[in-house]
């Protein structure tokens, strides 16, 4: 008789076995002083080995890629050594961790980019603001990028991946999700050009189809993950018809055989903004023929239930492994869960990032 799947049952990830379905999902937190990951990044991870497979925080792919202060970044050997740390003490702990590479686009602020315009597909502005050196100000209007600056952006992405190569990762992940540049290229409310990047799917799911074979082109398709967000709303993203944008990329993502999609579930914000796909997982697993993880505000029993129902073959989960270094432990016992806390997601100490207790340290 078979098993039944659920969140401890080891699964193929691409070239990789994972001992468990529960995967750290990516997470800014804003402590690479300088774009640089700093020991304690060491220890956050480290301490959070036991999930099937760790994905980094968003990692800047060029100075250019900077939407947040201290973000960390993979373009300079200071860059990689820092990461090399992360790995390794990963590694020790009997870990797996992809790297989240990414570009900001138009998510971000002259004041992050030496002076410098930010850039996107087009120039629209998109809505909000950012916290930045000179204090909390709305996003600038972008500038469309030129044709070659496409080339140069998909070639930092490829370099970046052998970056990571050699930092010792296990995988990367590219951000497709959450407004930024791919999502923006992607997504027809923020690309309006009329080259071969714009207009159609076909055209507008370019550059995302050409960063992800440079990117395999470096690590084997089997090693690369995308994550993506068809009913995400952050910063005023938008697209006329989410639904046919994302079969058109799940389809032309089929025959490349990538380690997995990671598709994302909206959040109660996306759920009052507009009339978003809800939920997007069931609607795209018959199209997406490998391995899907899914996300968003998931507890140990809709995991399994999803998991059950054959929505998504793995689970992420953010807020959850943020506060619970021992998350694989905890839901295994039915332990209760440390509360995440808002106010240290994003900071420049180790409090809220390396000391929420693990099971052990609260029973003492
Ligand atoms: C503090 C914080 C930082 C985040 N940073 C990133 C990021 O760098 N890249 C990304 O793809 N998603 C990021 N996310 C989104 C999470 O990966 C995840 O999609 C989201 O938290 C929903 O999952 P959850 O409900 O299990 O937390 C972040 C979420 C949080 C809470």
């Amino acid at each position: 008789m078979n098993t039944p799947i659920d969140l401890f049952s080891p699964v193929k990830l691409g070239s990789h076995t994972l001992a468990n379905r529960m995967v750290m999902a990516p997470m800014t937190r804003l402590r690479a002083i300088g774009s640089i990951p700093q020991p304690m990044m060491v220890d956050h991870y480290t301490q959070r080995a036991t999930a099937g497979l760790i994905i980094t925080e968003c990692t800047m792919v060029s100075p250019m890629s900077n939407g947040y202060m201290n973000c960390p970044g993979i373009y300079s050997p200071l860059q990689v050594q820092g990461w090399q740390k992360v790995t390794e003490a990963v590694h020790n702990a009997g870990g797996k961790i992809f790297l989240q590479l990414w570009h900001c686009g138009r998510i971000s602020h002259s004041s992050l980019l030496e002076g410098k315009q930010p850039v996107a597909p087009s120039a629209i502005a998109p809505v909000g603001a950012l916290h930045t050196p000179i204090g909390k100000v709305p996003m600038e209007t972008p500038r469309a990028l030129e044709k070659h600056e496409i080339s140069e952006i998909i070639e930092q992405f490829r370099y970046c991946a052998e970056n990571a190569y050699k930092a010792g990762f296990d995988g990367v992940e590219l951000h497709g999700a959450f407004g930024y540049l791919i999502d923006q290229f992607l997504q027809d409310g923020s690309n309006q050009r009329t080259d071969e990047y714009g207009g159609s799917v076909e055209n507008r799911a370019r550059f995302l189809l050409d960063v992800v074979k440079a990117v395999s082109s470096v690590w084997g398709a089997d090693r690369v993950g995308i994550k993506l967000s068809p009913s995400n709303t952050f910063y005023g993203m938008f697209d006329s018809n989410p639904q046919a944008t994302f079969t058109y990329v799940l389809q032309a993502l089929n025959p490349i055989g990538l380690a997995y999609v990671h598709l994302m579930e909206p959040n109660e914000t996306d759920l009052q903004n507009r009339d978003v796909i809800n939920p997007v997982t069931p609607l795209f697993r018959p199209i997406y023929q490998g391995t899907l993880i899914t996300n968003g505000n998931y507890t140990k029993e809709t995991a399994n239930a999803a998991l059950a129902r054959g929505d998504a073959d793995i689970v992420s989960f953010g807020k959850l492994f943020l506060a619970n270094p021992d998350l694989p432990k905890r839901f295994e016992l039915n332990a209760p869960l440390n509360e995440p806390s808002f106010k240290t997601f994003y900071g420049s100490t180790n409090e809220g990032y390396t000391d929420y207790p693990f099971l052990e340290q609260v029973a003492s």
